[in-house]
């Protein structure tokens, strides 16, 4: 397996989270729960794209800062009566340092945009 190091333990917040820039695409947060267990989403949530990553995390789910929807940690799923899902990346803790997998930072979801908020105007160039 293509493990790579991103962070250490103590550089995610207890109850908090970290993100991690890709290459292509959205980043991946990471969140630590209270039990220093870690867990990795893509950074969107499948309601309407909102950034986990800013959202309160609480036991093993994490509540979206958008519109409140629950999301489960280990899976990325919403919790009833909420449907949808967002990507869940493979973690590994080991000696205080957490690893993701290469192959999924580089390959997965990675078609997935970040929402645009408000209209897009095209400016022309002067
Ligand atoms: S965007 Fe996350 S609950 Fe709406």
């Amino acid at each position: 397996m293509d493990w790579t190091r991103v962070c250490r333990l103590q550089d995610i917040p207890v109850l908090g989270s970290r993100r991690v820039q890709r290459r292509q695409g959205v980043d991946v947060a990471l969140f630590r729960t209270a039990d220093d267990e870690v867990f990795a989403l893509l950074d969107r949530c499948p309601h309407k794209g909102g950034p986990l990553s800013q959202g309160i995390v609480f036991g093993k789910s994490v509540a979206c800062p958008l519109h409140n929807w629950t999301l489960g940690l280990a899976d990325g799923c919403a919790q009833a009566p909420d449907v949808g899902c967002t990507p869940a990346f493979q973690v590994r803790l080991e000696a205080g340092e957490v690893f993701l997998l290469q192959s999924e930072l580089e390959s997965l979801a990675t078609d997935l945009r970040a929402p645009t908020a408000g209209p897009r105007i095209a400016i022309a160039a002067v």
